[in-house]
């Protein structure tokens, strides 16, 4: 058991990566607090949990409320005893917020919603969370970056900005809370089967999907939630007590080259199925 006795906070978990990230934390034996604004779905995980015989809580919270994000945290110390991971995985589209995302369509009300959710609400509940974090023996902080933070593709300017800014808030947070002995490290995923990437395949349309996101995977698929919650779990672990301020690509290899699979071959499965 990877994470036994660890106790972990994951925010934008009742759906998507966030649940996969859950799923495999419980399953690794920590005691997993969902945050999130989706009651029903985050309230059916935690049952989903226990039932495995995992430990599970809910918490509804809109990340962007700074006084309902700090009484979750608060909340999730009081009732597990401490916090020894806190995933800072929420993170918006710019097409959640706008139909036809663009210089030309939004302005900067658009930016700030992005950049409030994506990158302020990371370092406020890293900021909530510290006072927990440093009582831990195995402290860490994660972060969802993408592999937007490296490069740009169609339809995400505002996202791709501000995943850029999460990889160097990793480094900047790995810096300051190394007294504490709190490590930070960021994931980014590349393309993942959740809501959020299925509403950019229904946006751009199947053949951008393939050609910009699963088009480069070395691995011939999408990837599924899961996958990134192996990373984060092993980065939480204390097996990753000497990895601290680094940013982590998970997307079956899709920034290695440049290129699509055709090129070599190689059919990608389907992965509307
Ligand atoms: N899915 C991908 O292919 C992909 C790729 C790269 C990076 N990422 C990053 O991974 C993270 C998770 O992505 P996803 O695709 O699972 O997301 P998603 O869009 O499927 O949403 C996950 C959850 O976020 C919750 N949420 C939305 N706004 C919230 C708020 N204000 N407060 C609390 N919860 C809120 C939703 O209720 C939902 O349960 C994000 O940071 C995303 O940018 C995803």
């Amino acid at each position: 058991m990877l994470l036994q006795n660890m106790k972990i906070v994951i925010t934008a978990a009742a759906a998507g990566i966030g649940a996969g990230i859950a799923r495999v934390a419980a399953r690794d034996g920590a005691a997993v607090t969902i945050v999130d604004i989706a009651d029903e779905p985050g309230n059916r995980l935690v049952k989903e949990i226990q039932k495995a015989g995992g430990e599970a809580l809910y918490i509804h919270c809109d990340v962007t409320d700074y006084a309902q994000l700090e009484q979750a945290i608060d909340r999730s110390a009081t009732h597990f005893g401490g916090i020894d991971t806190l995933v800072n995985n929420v993170g918006l589209f710019d097409n959640v917020i706008h139909p036809a995302p663009s210089i030309k369509t939004m302005d900067e009300t658009h930016f700030r919603r992005i950049l409030e959710i994506n990158v302020v609400s990371h370092w406020m509940a890293a900021k909530f969370a510290t006072p927990y974090l440093r009582e831990s023996a195995n402290a860490s902080i994660l972060q969802a970056g993408s592999i937007a933070s490296f490069l740009g593709y169609p339809g995400g300017p505002l996202y791709g900005a501000t995943k850029g800014g999460v990889a160097q808030l990793t480094k900047h947070l790995a810096v300051e809370l190394a007294a504490d002995r709190i490590r930070v490290n960021c994931y980014c995923p590349g393309a993942i089967r959740t809501e959020g990437s299925m509403r950019f395949l229904e946006q751009a349309g199947e053949k951008a999907f393939l050609q910009t996101l699963t088009g480069p995977n070395l691995v011939p698929r999408i990837g599924e939630p899961e996958d990134v919650g192996n990373l984060v779990c092993f980065l939480a672990s204390d097996r990753a007590s000497f990895i601290n301020g680094v940013v982590y690509l998970v997307d079956g290899g899709a920034l290695a080259w440049r290129g699509t699979l055709d090129l070599l071959g190689i059919a990608p499965e389907s992965f509307l199925s």
